[in-house]
């Protein structure tokens, strides 16, 4: 019951406008810091480095919410580009994921191909790959159509997105997506039980389903989860099935389990960290804190010691 309500007051303050514009101007507060890496790419790519240096490799993230005009939309873009430029020059191992809601989905979906034709023509010169991370319910069929008219229409093969295992489409949605690197997840957002399954169990079996269809498909998989008994299971399947090591990869939020993210580096797994950073980190951060309300014990530490 409590956790349900804290969940529900944490969804809250991420959506609220004014608290994520107004959290812009204080710096990483509450803790937020253990988990976002800073608010400028500066910040990003020395955590990026630390990371590299004990065998993991990393997605940048620049956070940033509420987007609604085009001039937003369009700096969004060009900061992503620099990051891209940033990495390359730092010569990091590290890829990008993008919102496309941050690059203009929801004031123009044209203008936001072109920004995303942009980030992807900057990711190809030096070598590198991109991730659309994957929105809510009412953002989804567009990100699909988006990715396909990006590899198909325009020929980027550089280009992957996230598929959330608490979806009832999400079974044929991977199938149909067979051959492009997913990152496969169980879902971040609140949806109703007329798409989405609602029952944790649920989601797991749905979760472990997806898994086995895309890399017995033969296409690169890359497992996000915190969830052990999921990184048990996904170990044991590859080993059942004769996976080649080089065909999936576990992934794990930055400041999460860091534990289990060196011990399955220690085991010879592609472990890849997903580092956010920038000023707009509130809404990043209260998610986090709904989706685990254990994480509130050190919010409250890193409040009590600003
Ligand atoms: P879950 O939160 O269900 O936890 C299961 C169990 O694992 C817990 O009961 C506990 O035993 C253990 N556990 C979990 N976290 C722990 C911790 N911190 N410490 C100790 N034990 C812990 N979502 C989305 O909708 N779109 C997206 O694009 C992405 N992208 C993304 C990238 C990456 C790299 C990750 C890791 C996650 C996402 N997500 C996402 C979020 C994802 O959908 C999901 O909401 C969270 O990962 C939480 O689910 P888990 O699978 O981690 O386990």
């Amino acid at each position: 019951m409590m956790a349900s309500i804290s969940k529900n007051v944490f969804l809250y303050a991420s959506r609220n406008g004014l608290l994520n514009h107004a959290a812009k101007k204080w710096g990483l507060k509450f803790g937020a810091s253990q988990v976002v890496a800073g608010v400028n790419i500066e910040s990003a790519v020395k955590i990026v480095r630390e990371l590299n240096q004990q065998g993991i490799a990393c997605t940048l993230d620049h956070l940033g919410e509420f987007v609604s005009s085009k001039e937003e939309a369009a700096q969004a873009a060009e900061y992503n580009v620099k990051t891209l430029e940033a990495m390359a020059e730092a010569g990091v191992d590290s890829q990008l994921s993008v919102k496309l809601t941050q690059i203009g989905l929801d004031v123009d979906r044209a203008f936001c191909v072109e920004n995303m034709r942009r980030i992807l023509e900057a990711a190809k010169w030096h070598g590198n790959f991109v991730q659309i991370d994957m929105e809510d319910y009412a953002h989804y069929q567009l990100t699909l159509d988006i990715l396909k008219e990006l590899r198909d229409v325009y020929g980027y093969n550089n280009v992957g997105t996230v598929i959330q295992a608490y979806l009832h489409r999400a079974g044929q949605d991977v199938k149909s997506l067979k051959g492009i690197p997913l990152r496969l997840v169980k879902g971040a957002y609140k949806e109703s039980a007329k798409v989405a399954y609602q029952d944790k169990r649920d989601v797991d079996d749905n979760f472990l389903v997806i898994i086995k269809e895309h890399l017995l498909s033969g296409s690169y998989t890359a497992i996000a989860t915190h969830d052990h008994h999921i990184i048990a299971r996904v170990k044991e399947l590859v080993k059942e099935h004769s996976i080649p090591f080089d065909q999936f990869e576990f992934q794990l939020l930055y400041g999460f389990r860091t534990d289990v993210q060196l011990s399955l580096v220690r085991e010879g797994c592609n472990v890849r960290v997903y580092v956010p950073f920038g000023d707009d980190w509130f809404g990043y951060f209260m998610r986090r804190l709904a989706e685990r309300p254990q994480n509130v014990s050190f919010a409250l530490k890193g409040f009590m010691s600003k």
